[in-house]
């Protein structure tokens, strides 16, 4: 399973200040060198966090490969098309959200062919694609429909249950990740997930990719970046080897 680390939260501290400090590139570096598989960040519209100077370094920079989530209808597209980075992940987005909230929403004509349309214009620079989406059948068979390569499963429901009732959320997330695979989606997962609650999720083994962020920049102000990525990767690795 891949292992990708989203800095965002890091340019979130450094935005607190509109100073230059703590950079997510170097952050990007570091975790690199402890071993994720990937960098993921989110390009929002409103520029709350990461900013164009950030992708662009990362670009150049990162050695494994870089996910770039973002909304669709934005001028992001066209920087996403101009950099190529390795995967593109489009999620929804809402200007009032603490954080994303849900899944895109795939229901109506119009939603869809305007997904579609970005779809087609990643694929057409050669960027993978991903769709983030709820754990739902509907949801899935859309994706599948547009002909992305990849679904990334929404956590966040599991995330805000997992102390309570987490076997219902992970039934779901199961259940979707198995349709996902027989429609040939590769399948990725991700928000929410912690060093407490990741394990069930990892042992979905559908799941070739997950995206953590909050919980592992929290940990690194506390521990370092090379200790908090290589604690999750030991969780990831003593999980999968059990499955
Ligand atoms: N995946 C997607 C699509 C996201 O939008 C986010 C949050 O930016 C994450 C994963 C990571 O979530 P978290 O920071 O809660 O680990």
């Amino acid at each position: 399973m891949r292992f990708y680390l989203n800095v965002d939260h890091v340019a979130t501290v450094r935005q607190a200040r509109r100073t230059d400090e703590p950079d997510p590139v170097r952050a990007a570096v570091l975790a690199e060198l402890a071993g994720v598989d990937g960098i993921t960040v989110h390009l929002r519209e409103d520029r709350r966090h990461i900013q164009d100077r950030d992708v662009r370094l990362l670009m150049q920079i990162v050695r494994t490969g870089v996910n770039l989530e973002l909304a669709v209808a934005s001028d992001i597209l066209s920087l996403a098309c101009e950099l190529r980075p390795m995967q593109v992940t489009v999620v929804p987005e809402n200007r009032e959200e603490i954080t994303t909230e849900g899944g895109l929403d795939l229901s109506g004509d119009s939603k869809r062919a305007e997904i579609s349309g970005a779809i087609r214009s990643l694929e057409d620079s050669g960027i993978r694609t991903a769709l983030f989406v709820d754990p739902d059948e509907e949801s899935i068979r859309f994706s599948a429909e547009l002909g992305v390569d990849a679904v990334e499963l929404h956590t966040g429901e599991y995330a805000n249950s997992w102390r309570v009732k987490p076997e219902e959320q992970i039934k779901r997330l199961s259940r979707a990740a198995a349709l996902a695979r027989k429609l040939e989606l590769a399948v990725h997962a991700g928000h929410g997930l912690t060093y407490e609650n990741v394990s069930p999720v990892a042992a979905i083994h559908e799941i070739e990719e997950l995206n953590i962020g909050h919980s592992i920049i929290s940990r690194s102000v506390l521990v370092g970046m090379d200790t908090a990525v290589r604690e999750m990767s030991e969780i990831l690795m003593r999980v999968r080897s059990k499955a």
